[in-house]
């Protein structure tokens, strides 16, 4: 067998929520994630605080310890990915194995918030690498945006809601008029929060990942020490209210800005006008805003925090150094993204097989009946309606406009739905028909 082609043996410090995403992730999408990196991926050892601990993932494969440092120097594992979180033990996890050449990959904002320009040294100087692409922002791919996507660019200024609990219980204050300790509870128990909460609502998490952004923004330290940092904690209710009738929102930003005379590092709550599309950005979701003089402003928007989006930011990194540790540096990221023998054909569905909801809008005659025409043909072609108005006629109208707003139905369906209702001689022809795309989900 080619040896560039066996599984990668992967080396997993941290079994928790974020690890058993990892695990989960790899095993489910093994097939695609094999196709990508060219090789399979595999987690061979893990380290956990407790063996026994209850878990979102089937550890039937791995080699299970206690000791952390058992899985770095096992000589088996080539890369090792660290979810501990924490600057000690994981620092000198990390150290180790970058000592030993094996690349890591690391969701860990505060050691790379600290000291990673350190281990970036060290990494070098061992001819392997560091990849924390989990660090910031979860699952938005906000690291390689800005230093592949936006190479090109002077970035001026960016601004993010980079802490999803944080987010998570300012929404839920101004939605719910909830208390802000028990919507940090619920944030506890679905895994958002940090192990100690107060590095999401004083900001402190954020002010670790506005570091890492901004180093990577303007080229420059982490500078972690001189981050103005403010929270949340002391945010009251009214001033949510008072911004809201301004037309503002109050988001807690992370925000790093170009001057001439150096650049602004701050996390703080700031008022931001409702109607910007950061703005919207709700629970745990975060956005990060980025203008660069070339392309103006982009938007990168997605999960902050939790198992699998946090998973898929790590595994992610994994597919990245699985490519270099192939034989082949010209095509480290391959066209397709998937390795060339690996491309599968599929069939692009024509039209009228594609699945959508509906908006139509019929001008029908004005007599007894018609609507419920209408609403049979719609029921015995099988579209379930969602929403329906009737306006009134205009003057010297004999046909009343009616809006019908569809549940999701194949659009052949709906083709010959349409062509029965315009063939009832009560409905004018053309009716007017606009596709409906929730994207939620
Ligand atoms: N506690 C962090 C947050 C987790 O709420 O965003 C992801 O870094």
């Amino acid at each position: 067998m080619d040896p560039n082609k066996k599984p990668v043996k992967v080396g997993l410090l941290g079994l928790g929520t974020v690890g058993g995403g990892v695990v989960n992730v790899l095993k489910r999408n093994a097939e695609d994630i094999t196709r990508r990196a060219g090789r399979a991926i595999e987690v061979v050892h893990a380290a956990a605080r407790r063996l026994d601990a209850p878990r979102i993932c089937s550890t039937d494969d791995i080699l299970l310890t206690t000791n952390p440092m058992e899985v770095v120097e096992n000589p088996d594992v080539e890369v090792v990915v660290e979810l501990m979180g924490g600057m000690r033990p994981a620092g000198d996890l990390i150290r180790r194995a970058l000592e030993l050449g094996k690349p890591v990959v690391t969701a860990n904002k505060a050691l790379i918030a600290l000291e990673g320009g350190e281990l970036f040294e060290l990494a070098q100087s061992h001819d392997t690498l560091v990849a924390f692409e989990a660090a910031v922002a979860g699952g938005i791919p906000i690291i390689k945006a800005m230093r592949e996507g936006l190479a090109a660019n002077r970035i001026e200024w960016l601004a993010g809601i980079i802490n999803g609990t944080g987010n998570f219980i300012l929404t839920a204050m101004r939605d719910e008029g909830r208390d802000f300790e028990d919507v940090l509870a619920e944030a506890q128990a679905l895994g958002y929060a940090e192990a100690d909460p107060t590095f999401d609502v004083e900001g402190i998490d954020a002010a670790h990942k506005l570091t890492i952004l901004a180093a990577i923004a303007f080229g420059m330290p982490l500078k972690f020490d001189e981050v103005y940092t403010e929270g949340i904690s002391s945010l009251q209710q009214e001033d949510v209210a008072y911004a809201e009738e301004l037309g503002y929102s109050i988001k807690h930003l992370g925000i790093a800005r170009r001057r001439e005379e150096g650049v602004e590092l701050r996390v703080h709550p700031t008022l931001i006008p409702s109607r910007r599309l950061i703005a919207n950005v709700d629970g745990v979701k975060n956005a990060v805003l980025v203008w660069g003089d070339a392309v103006g402003p982009t938007l990168y928007y997605g999960a902050g925090a939790g198992a699998e989006p946090t998973a898929s930011a790590v595994v992610a990194d994994l597919v990245d150094v699985v490519r270099t540790l192939t034989a082949d540096p010209t095509h480290r990221v391959p066209h397709l993204a998937v390795v060339p023998d690996q491309l599968t054909d599929l069939p692009v569905l024509p039209i009228d097989q594609v699945k959508t909801a509906y908006y139509l809008r019929l001008q029908a005659y004005d007599q007894p009946g018609v609507l419920a025409d209408i609403t049979r043909i719609l029921a015995e072609a099988g579209i379930s309606i969602e929403a329906m108005i009737q306006k009134e006629a205009g003057e010297d109208e004999s046909y009343l406009p009616i809006i019908i707003l569809t549940h999701q139905v194949v659009e052949s369906a709906m083709n010959q739905a349409i062509e029965a209702i315009e063939a009832l001689g009560t409905v004018r022809s053309p009716i007017t028909r606009i596709r409906v795309e929730s994207l939620a989900g």
